[in-house]
């Protein structure tokens, strides 16, 4: 099986930039070796799915709402997002945990809204600092993962991925720095493992968290790593062609 490597800009550009920047992707990026989806911001989708039709970069969003159809002011339909073309919705982030109090319950919700409406979710995992510290990082995963998954009924393994990303690592928090490759794929292994003993199912598990152009092809080469989940290595066509390459 191929991995899969998503690109999540975030909320790091401009609408020309993001458009540049896709591009660029399907100028630069190679195609075939990885799947290879792209999480713009919702402004930029629609002009997205144009660019990469017909090319094999799938398109993804940042998030969706926890109801397809409703008196909900701001929220995105996942119905809409689907029709846009998007394959792929990124849940549970832990940007969106810190900034928009996102819970489980909600998280939970939003996955089962995704799944109906035929979008793959990207349910994003991974303790804190202050788990991490206390030795309790399997503990807390084990618990997001009990949340996030309850009730859930998936068919196959493609119909859902989950992204491990230790909060801690992820390159725009103070002082962030990489997971040491094994102590990923251990991780990664009790991930895949209990989640498959709550679905009964076996999912693809991504790590995410200062991947660069550097250490991606050691994440890559890790048995329990299907694939990773990119931030800012994403933003520079060179750097993410060397990461997808
Ligand atoms: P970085 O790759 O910038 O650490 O971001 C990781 C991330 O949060 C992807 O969702």
């Amino acid at each position: 099986m191929k991995k899969i490597i998503i690109a999540n800009w975030k909320m790091q550009l401009s609408l020309k930039e993001s458009l540049v920047l896709a591009r660029g992707y399907v100028k630069k990026l190679n195609l075939q070796k990885n799947e290879i989806v792209v999480c713009p911001d919702y402004a930029a989708l629609a002009f997205l799915a144009p660019i990469f039709k017909n090319t094999n970069i799938a398109l993804g969003a940042q998030d969706c709402a926890f109801s397809a159809k409703g008196a909900y002011t701001g929220e995105v339909s996942p119905l809409n997002i689907q029709s846009l073309g998007a394959k792929y919705v990124i849940l549970g982030h832990s940007e969106r945990r810190e900034y928009l109090k996102e819970d489980s319950v909600l998280i939970n919700q939003k996955i089962k809204v995704a799944l109906e409406n035929k979008l793959v979710p990207v349910f994003c995992i991974g303790e804190r600092l202050a788990e991490k510290r206390a030795g309790k990082t399997k503990e807390y995963l084990l618990q997001e993962l009990r949340q996030g998954l309850k009730g859930l009924k998936i068919k196959t393994v493609n119909d859902l991925i989950i992204a491990y990303e230790p909060v801690w690592a992820i390159s725009t928090n103070k002082g962030a720095k990489p997971i040491s490759c094994s102590e990923a794929d251990e991780i990664q292994k009790f991930i895949k493992e209990q989640a498959q003993k709550i679905l009964q199912k076996k999912v693809r598990v991504l790590y995410g968290g200062s991947v660069k152009a550097e250490n991606a092809a050691d994440f890559l080469a890790q048995a329990h790593i299907d694939g990773l989940l990119v931030g800012g290595a994403s933003l520079q066509v060179k750097d993410f062609s060397i990461i997808t390459n």
